[in-house]
Protein backbone atom coordinates (compact mmCIF):
# COMPACT_ATOMS: atom_id res chain seq x y z
CA UNK A 1 0.00 0.00 0.00
CA UNK A 2 0.75 3.54 -0.94
CA UNK A 3 2.19 5.71 1.60
CA UNK A 4 -0.40 9.01 1.62
CA UNK A 5 1.53 12.06 0.03
CA UNK A 6 -0.17 13.74 2.26
CA UNK A 7 1.18 12.72 5.71
CA UNK A 8 4.85 12.17 3.79
CA UNK A 9 5.15 16.03 3.29
CA UNK A 10 3.61 16.34 6.46
CA UNK A 11 6.49 13.80 8.08
CA UNK A 12 9.30 15.80 5.88
CA UNK A 13 7.69 19.44 7.32
CA UNK A 14 7.98 18.28 11.00
CA UNK A 15 11.79 17.17 10.71
CA UNK A 16 12.59 20.37 9.41
CA UNK A 17 10.41 22.36 12.21
CA UNK A 18 12.53 19.78 14.91
CA UNK A 19 15.40 21.25 13.28
CA UNK A 20 14.47 24.61 14.20
CA UNK A 21 13.71 25.59 10.79
CA UNK A 22 11.23 28.49 9.78
CA UNK A 23 8.67 26.02 8.03
CA UNK A 24 6.18 27.16 5.80
CA UNK A 25 3.52 24.76 5.73
CA UNK A 26 0.66 24.26 2.49
CA UNK A 27 0.03 20.59 3.21
CA UNK A 28 -2.44 20.05 5.23
CA UNK A 29 -5.54 18.34 4.77
CA UNK A 30 -7.36 19.85 7.65
CA UNK A 31 -8.64 22.98 9.07
CA UNK A 32 -6.27 25.53 10.92
CA UNK A 33 -9.50 26.58 12.92
CA UNK A 34 -10.13 25.09 16.55
CA UNK A 35 -13.73 22.98 17.02
CA UNK A 36 -16.54 25.16 17.66
CA UNK A 37 -16.62 25.96 21.84
CA UNK A 38 -20.26 24.38 21.38
CA UNK A 39 -19.61 21.34 19.86
CA UNK A 40 -16.48 20.90 22.77
CA UNK A 41 -19.40 21.11 25.55
CA UNK A 42 -21.71 18.85 24.11
CA UNK A 43 -18.91 16.58 24.32
CA UNK A 44 -18.34 17.49 27.83
CA UNK A 45 -21.94 17.14 28.62
CA UNK A 46 -21.64 13.99 27.63
CA UNK A 47 -19.24 12.83 29.16
CA UNK A 48 -20.47 14.17 32.59
CA UNK A 49 -23.94 12.04 32.06
CA UNK A 50 -22.29 8.81 31.67
CA UNK A 51 -22.97 8.36 27.60
CA UNK A 52 -19.54 6.83 27.77
CA UNK A 53 -21.11 3.55 26.49
CA UNK A 54 -21.46 1.35 23.57
CA UNK A 55 -24.09 2.48 21.20
CA UNK A 56 -25.72 0.77 18.25
CA UNK A 57 -23.41 0.01 15.70
CA UNK A 58 -24.82 2.88 13.00
CA UNK A 59 -24.97 5.88 15.77
CA UNK A 60 -27.67 7.23 18.21
CA UNK A 61 -31.31 7.89 17.31
CA UNK A 62 -30.60 11.26 17.84
CA UNK A 63 -27.42 11.72 15.68
CA UNK A 64 -29.32 9.46 13.11
CA UNK A 65 -31.89 12.18 12.96
CA UNK A 66 -29.58 15.14 12.89
CA UNK A 67 -28.60 13.82 9.76
CA UNK A 68 -32.10 13.18 8.10
CA UNK A 69 -33.47 16.75 9.46
CA UNK A 70 -30.22 18.09 7.88
CA UNK A 71 -30.71 16.70 4.52
CA UNK A 72 -34.16 17.24 4.75
CA UNK A 73 -33.92 20.85 5.60
CA UNK A 74 -30.89 21.59 3.07
CA UNK A 75 -32.22 19.30 0.28
CA UNK A 76 -35.43 18.72 0.55
CA UNK A 77 -34.73 14.50 1.11
CA UNK A 78 -36.30 12.26 3.14
CA UNK A 79 -34.06 9.86 4.42
CA UNK A 80 -35.51 6.80 6.51
CA UNK A 81 -33.36 5.86 9.51
CA UNK A 82 -32.33 2.35 7.70
CA UNK A 83 -30.81 4.51 5.06
CA UNK A 84 -28.26 6.41 7.72
CA UNK A 85 -25.40 5.46 9.60
CA UNK A 86 -22.64 7.38 11.35
CA UNK A 87 -19.35 5.84 10.89
CA UNK A 88 -15.69 7.35 12.25
CA UNK A 89 -15.11 9.64 9.93
CA UNK A 90 -15.55 10.12 5.98
CA UNK A 91 -13.18 7.74 5.70
CA UNK A 92 -14.87 4.87 6.75
CA UNK A 93 -18.38 5.61 5.22
CA UNK A 94 -16.32 5.30 2.32
CA UNK A 95 -14.45 2.12 3.43
CA UNK A 96 -17.82 0.22 4.36
CA UNK A 97 -19.33 1.10 0.77
CA UNK A 98 -16.44 -0.31 -1.35
CA UNK A 99 -16.01 -3.53 0.55
CA UNK A 100 -19.46 -4.42 0.84
CA UNK A 101 -19.68 -4.15 -2.78
CA UNK A 102 -17.12 -5.12 -4.47
CA UNK A 103 -15.83 -8.99 -5.77
CA UNK A 104 -12.66 -10.00 -7.15
CA UNK A 105 -12.00 -8.34 -10.59
CA UNK A 106 -15.01 -5.10 -10.19
CA UNK A 107 -13.53 -2.37 -12.28
CA UNK A 108 -14.42 0.96 -9.92
CA UNK A 109 -14.11 4.32 -12.60
CA UNK A 110 -12.28 7.17 -10.50
CA UNK A 111 -11.43 10.53 -12.28
CA UNK A 112 -7.97 11.55 -11.81
CA UNK A 113 -7.18 13.49 -9.52
CA UNK A 114 -7.98 11.84 -6.91
CA UNK A 115 -8.08 11.54 -3.11
CA UNK A 116 -5.56 9.43 -2.52
CA UNK A 117 -7.47 7.06 -0.59
CA UNK A 118 -9.80 5.76 -3.34
CA UNK A 119 -7.70 3.16 -5.48
CA UNK A 120 -6.15 2.42 -2.31
CA UNK A 121 -9.33 0.90 -0.64
CA UNK A 122 -11.00 -0.70 -3.99
CA UNK A 123 -7.48 -2.77 -4.18
CA UNK A 124 -8.31 -3.88 -0.56
CA UNK A 125 -11.28 -4.82 -1.76
CA UNK A 126 -10.72 -7.10 -4.68
CA UNK A 127 -11.39 -4.64 -7.16
CA UNK A 128 -9.36 -3.07 -10.04
CA UNK A 129 -9.49 1.30 -9.90
CA UNK A 130 -10.12 2.31 -13.54
CA UNK A 131 -8.70 5.79 -14.02
CA UNK A 132 -10.37 8.72 -15.97
CA UNK A 133 -8.42 11.33 -17.24
CA UNK A 134 -9.72 14.69 -17.13
CA UNK A 135 -6.81 16.92 -17.30
CA UNK A 136 -8.51 18.64 -21.00
CA UNK A 137 -11.27 19.38 -18.89
CA UNK A 138 -9.71 21.08 -16.20
CA UNK A 139 -10.35 18.16 -14.31
CA UNK A 140 -13.95 18.48 -14.15
CA UNK A 141 -15.21 14.82 -15.47
CA UNK A 142 -17.63 14.98 -18.17
CA UNK A 143 -20.33 12.74 -18.77
CA UNK A 144 -18.91 12.08 -22.34
CA UNK A 145 -16.09 10.95 -20.29
CA UNK A 146 -17.56 9.08 -17.96
CA UNK A 147 -19.57 6.85 -20.27
CA UNK A 148 -16.72 6.31 -22.77
CA UNK A 149 -14.56 4.62 -19.85
CA UNK A 150 -17.61 2.33 -18.83
CA UNK A 151 -17.41 -1.17 -19.41
CA UNK A 152 -19.24 -4.34 -18.73
CA UNK A 153 -17.18 -4.93 -15.82
CA UNK A 154 -17.84 -1.39 -14.12
CA UNK A 155 -19.40 -1.71 -10.79
CA UNK A 156 -18.67 1.67 -9.38
CA UNK A 157 -17.67 4.86 -9.77
CA UNK A 158 -16.26 7.40 -7.05
CA UNK A 159 -17.29 10.69 -7.17
CA UNK A 160 -15.68 13.37 -5.26
CA UNK A 161 -17.12 16.88 -5.64
CA UNK A 162 -16.02 20.14 -4.10
CA UNK A 163 -12.37 17.69 -5.02
CA UNK A 164 -9.54 17.23 -2.69
CA UNK A 165 -6.88 17.65 -4.58
CA UNK A 166 -8.10 20.27 -7.30
CA UNK A 167 -10.70 21.76 -5.15
CA UNK A 168 -13.02 21.47 -8.68
CA UNK A 169 -16.90 21.44 -7.99
CA UNK A 170 -19.24 19.68 -10.78
CA UNK A 171 -22.05 21.67 -11.69
CA UNK A 172 -25.83 20.39 -10.65
CA UNK A 173 -27.01 19.59 -14.15
CA UNK A 174 -23.36 17.84 -14.88
CA UNK A 175 -23.26 15.81 -11.36
CA UNK A 176 -27.15 14.98 -12.34
CA UNK A 177 -26.42 13.44 -15.54
CA UNK A 178 -23.67 11.44 -14.32
CA UNK A 179 -25.99 9.55 -11.81
CA UNK A 180 -28.57 9.30 -14.60
CA UNK A 181 -26.08 7.31 -16.63
CA UNK A 182 -24.93 5.43 -13.69
CA UNK A 183 -28.53 4.66 -13.30
CA UNK A 184 -29.21 3.63 -16.67
CA UNK A 185 -26.07 1.72 -16.79
CA UNK A 186 -26.76 -0.32 -13.54
CA UNK A 187 -23.52 1.39 -11.74
CA UNK A 188 -23.21 2.35 -8.51
CA UNK A 189 -22.03 5.73 -7.16
CA UNK A 190 -20.19 6.46 -4.14
CA UNK A 191 -20.20 10.18 -4.13
CA UNK A 192 -17.73 11.73 -1.29
CA UNK A 193 -19.06 14.76 -0.18
CA UNK A 194 -17.23 15.01 2.55
CA UNK A 195 -16.58 19.35 1.27
CA UNK A 196 -20.10 19.95 0.50
CA UNK A 197 -20.19 23.15 2.71
CA UNK A 198 -16.89 24.54 1.40
CA UNK A 199 -18.03 26.23 -1.96
CA UNK A 200 -17.73 29.60 -3.03
CA UNK A 201 -19.78 31.57 -5.26
CA UNK A 202 -20.84 31.73 -7.54
CA UNK A 203 -20.63 27.73 -7.47
CA UNK A 204 -23.51 26.17 -5.61
CA UNK A 205 -23.77 23.44 -2.55
CA UNK A 206 -25.06 20.23 -3.91
CA UNK A 207 -25.59 17.08 -3.21
CA UNK A 208 -26.36 13.99 -4.98
CA UNK A 209 -29.03 13.48 -1.68
CA UNK A 210 -31.38 16.11 -3.65
CA UNK A 211 -31.81 13.96 -6.58
CA UNK A 212 -34.99 12.30 -7.48
CA UNK A 213 -35.27 9.05 -5.29
CA UNK A 214 -35.04 6.89 -8.55
CA UNK A 215 -31.45 7.78 -9.07
CA UNK A 216 -30.30 7.09 -5.59
CA UNK A 217 -31.07 3.17 -5.20
CA UNK A 218 -27.28 2.64 -6.31
CA UNK A 219 -25.90 5.96 -4.74
CA UNK A 220 -24.07 5.90 -1.32
CA UNK A 221 -22.90 9.37 0.34
CA UNK A 222 -20.20 9.66 2.43
CA UNK A 223 -20.15 12.64 4.76
CA UNK A 224 -18.25 14.34 7.52
CA UNK A 225 -17.64 16.71 10.36
CA UNK A 226 -14.36 16.61 9.95
CA UNK A 227 -13.79 19.93 7.90
CA UNK A 228 -16.85 21.05 8.22
CA UNK A 229 -17.09 21.55 11.68
CA UNK A 230 -13.29 21.62 12.21
CA UNK A 231 -13.42 18.53 14.10
CA UNK A 232 -10.90 16.16 12.14
CA UNK A 233 -9.35 14.34 15.51
CA UNK A 234 -13.13 13.28 16.55
CA UNK A 235 -13.53 10.55 13.94
CA UNK A 236 -17.17 11.38 12.63
CA UNK A 237 -18.57 11.27 9.43
CA UNK A 238 -21.78 9.17 8.55
CA UNK A 239 -23.31 7.02 5.10
CA UNK A 240 -25.95 8.06 3.23
CA UNK A 241 -27.60 5.23 1.00
CA UNK A 242 -30.18 2.53 0.09
CA UNK A 243 -31.30 0.30 3.10
CA UNK A 244 -29.95 -2.75 2.21
CA UNK A 245 -26.28 -1.53 1.22
CA UNK A 246 -26.28 0.62 4.65
CA UNK A 247 -27.58 -3.01 5.92
CA UNK A 248 -24.18 -4.76 4.82
CA UNK A 249 -21.99 -1.86 5.93
CA UNK A 250 -23.54 -2.05 9.44
CA UNK A 251 -22.61 -5.52 9.51
CA UNK A 252 -18.89 -4.90 8.31
CA UNK A 253 -18.35 -1.44 10.86
CA UNK A 254 -20.36 -3.59 13.61
CA UNK A 255 -17.51 -6.69 13.19
CA UNK A 256 -14.75 -3.87 13.17
CA UNK A 257 -14.85 -0.70 14.88
CA UNK A 258 -18.42 -0.71 15.85
CA UNK A 259 -19.96 2.27 16.23
CA UNK A 260 -17.96 5.90 16.70
CA UNK A 261 -16.96 7.19 19.82
CA UNK A 262 -20.13 7.90 21.83
CA UNK A 263 -19.19 11.37 23.26
CA UNK A 264 -18.07 12.77 20.24
CA UNK A 265 -21.60 11.56 18.48
CA UNK A 266 -23.12 14.05 21.04
CA UNK A 267 -20.40 16.50 20.04
CA UNK A 268 -21.75 16.03 16.11
CA UNK A 269 -25.40 16.07 17.47
CA UNK A 270 -24.73 19.40 18.55
CA UNK A 271 -22.72 20.44 15.44
CA UNK A 272 -25.68 19.61 13.33
CA UNK A 273 -27.97 21.03 15.75
CA UNK A 274 -26.61 24.13 16.97
CA UNK A 275 -25.39 27.32 15.74
CA UNK A 276 -24.00 27.03 12.52
CA UNK A 277 -21.94 30.45 12.80
CA UNK A 278 -19.06 28.99 12.88
CA UNK A 279 -19.22 27.71 9.88
CA UNK A 280 -20.17 30.67 8.04
CA UNK A 281 -16.98 32.30 10.04
CA UNK A 282 -14.58 29.68 8.79
CA UNK A 283 -15.70 30.02 4.93
CA UNK A 284 -15.25 33.65 4.98
CA UNK A 285 -12.08 32.93 5.92
CA UNK A 286 -11.17 30.70 3.59
CA UNK A 287 -12.86 32.54 0.75
CA UNK A 288 -10.73 35.27 1.53
CA UNK A 289 -7.34 33.50 1.39
CA UNK A 290 -8.25 32.08 -1.47
CA UNK A 291 -9.52 34.92 -3.50
CA UNK A 292 -5.80 36.67 -2.41
CA UNK A 293 -4.14 33.25 -3.22
CA UNK A 294 -5.39 32.60 -6.64
CA UNK A 295 -4.41 36.28 -7.62
CA UNK A 296 -1.01 35.58 -6.18
CA UNK A 297 -0.34 32.09 -7.70
CA UNK A 298 -1.44 33.92 -10.93
CA UNK A 299 1.39 36.38 -11.00
CA UNK A 300 3.89 33.69 -10.46
CA UNK A 301 6.16 32.96 -13.67
CA UNK A 302 6.02 29.29 -14.25
CA UNK A 303 3.00 28.82 -12.76
CA UNK A 304 -1.07 28.21 -14.45
CA UNK A 305 -3.92 27.73 -11.81
CA UNK A 306 -7.56 26.30 -12.56
CA UNK A 307 -9.87 28.09 -10.18
CA UNK A 308 -11.02 26.00 -7.38
CA UNK A 309 -14.98 26.31 -6.56
CA UNK A 310 -14.36 24.53 -3.53
CA UNK A 311 -12.46 23.08 -0.15
CA UNK A 312 -9.28 24.72 0.32
CA UNK A 313 -6.86 23.82 -2.16
CA UNK A 314 -5.65 25.25 -5.19
CA UNK A 315 -3.95 22.96 -7.84
CA UNK A 316 -1.39 24.46 -9.68
CA UNK A 317 0.13 23.15 -12.88
CA UNK A 318 3.78 24.23 -12.05
CA UNK A 319 5.32 22.13 -15.57
CA UNK A 320 6.30 25.29 -16.74
CA UNK A 321 9.38 25.29 -13.56
CA UNK A 322 10.09 21.73 -14.95
CA UNK A 323 12.12 22.83 -18.06
CA UNK A 324 15.79 23.05 -16.31
CA UNK A 325 17.28 21.18 -13.73
CA UNK A 326 14.05 20.19 -11.93
CA UNK A 327 11.77 16.95 -14.33
CA UNK A 328 8.63 16.06 -12.04
CA UNK A 329 6.56 17.95 -9.55
CA UNK A 330 7.86 15.45 -6.81
CA UNK A 331 11.72 17.01 -7.19
CA UNK A 332 9.82 20.56 -7.52
CA UNK A 333 7.85 19.86 -4.15
CA UNK A 334 11.32 18.31 -2.39
CA UNK A 335 13.36 20.85 -3.77
CA UNK A 336 10.94 23.80 -2.77
CA UNK A 337 11.46 22.71 0.76
CA UNK A 338 14.75 22.08 0.76
CA UNK A 339 15.51 25.61 -0.44
CA UNK A 340 12.85 27.81 0.87
CA UNK A 341 11.53 25.48 3.99
CA UNK A 342 8.14 25.38 2.56
CA UNK A 343 5.54 22.72 1.78
CA UNK A 344 3.68 21.60 -0.90
CA UNK A 345 1.91 18.45 -1.57
CA UNK A 346 2.98 16.68 -5.53
CA UNK A 347 0.37 15.74 -7.20
CA UNK A 348 1.95 13.18 -8.32
CA UNK A 349 0.11 10.48 -5.73
CA UNK A 350 -3.39 12.05 -6.58
CA UNK A 351 -2.82 10.53 -10.36
CA UNK A 352 -1.78 14.24 -11.64
CA UNK A 353 1.87 14.47 -11.80
CA UNK A 354 3.27 17.99 -12.87
CA UNK A 355 0.71 19.52 -10.20
CA UNK A 356 1.33 20.51 -6.82
CA UNK A 357 -1.64 20.72 -3.85
CA UNK A 358 -1.32 24.15 -1.74
CA UNK A 359 -3.65 24.28 0.82
CA UNK A 360 -5.42 27.57 2.03
CA UNK A 361 -6.10 26.08 5.90
CA UNK A 362 -3.23 28.43 7.43
CA UNK A 363 -3.25 31.97 7.99
CA UNK A 364 -2.87 34.62 5.65
CA UNK A 365 0.27 35.59 7.16
CA UNK A 366 1.73 32.04 6.11
CA UNK A 367 -0.16 32.20 2.59
CA UNK A 368 1.90 35.83 2.08
CA UNK A 369 4.89 34.63 3.43
CA UNK A 370 5.06 31.22 0.95
CA UNK A 371 3.73 33.02 -1.57
CA UNK A 372 6.92 35.28 -1.59
CA UNK A 373 9.10 31.80 -0.78
CA UNK A 374 7.00 30.24 -3.98
CA UNK A 375 7.55 33.11 -6.32
CA UNK A 376 11.39 33.07 -5.74
CA UNK A 377 12.18 29.62 -6.52
CA UNK A 378 9.94 29.52 -9.38
CA UNK A 379 11.91 32.52 -10.89
CA UNK A 380 15.04 30.38 -10.38
CA UNK A 381 13.50 27.53 -11.99
CA UNK A 382 12.02 28.55 -15.29
C1 LIG B 1 -11.85 13.84 -0.29
C2 LIG B 1 -11.85 13.37 1.12
N1 LIG B 1 -12.72 12.43 1.48
C3 LIG B 1 -12.78 11.96 2.73
C4 LIG B 1 -11.92 12.42 3.70
C5 LIG B 1 -12.03 11.79 5.05
O1 LIG B 1 -12.26 12.63 6.06
P1 LIG B 1 -12.65 12.08 7.50
O2 LIG B 1 -12.41 10.62 7.54
O3 LIG B 1 -11.79 12.84 8.44
O4 LIG B 1 -14.11 12.40 7.65
C6 LIG B 1 -10.96 13.37 3.37
C7 LIG B 1 -9.98 13.84 4.36
O5 LIG B 1 -8.97 14.41 4.06
C8 LIG B 1 -10.93 13.88 2.06
O6 LIG B 1 -10.05 14.80 1.69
Amino acid sequence: MQASATLAAAQAAEALRAAGADVVDFGAGEPDFDTPGNIKRAAEEAMRAGRTKYTSTGGVRELQAAIIRFYKDQFGTEYAPAEVMATSGGKQAIFNAVVTLLNAGDEVLIPKPYWVTFPEVVVFAGGKPVFIDTETTNFLLTPEQFERAITPRTKLVILNSPSNPSGRVLMPETFRRIIEIASERNIYVVSDECYLRFVYPPAKVFSAASLPAELRSRLCIAGSFSKTYAMTGWRMGYALGPADWIKAMLKVQGHSTSNPTSIAQYAAIEALNGPQESVGEMLAEYTARRAWLLQALRDIPGVKCNEPEGAFYAFPDVRGCLQKDLKTSAEFAEQLLKDEQTVVTDGTGFGAPGFVRISYATSMAQLQEGMIRLRRFCERHI
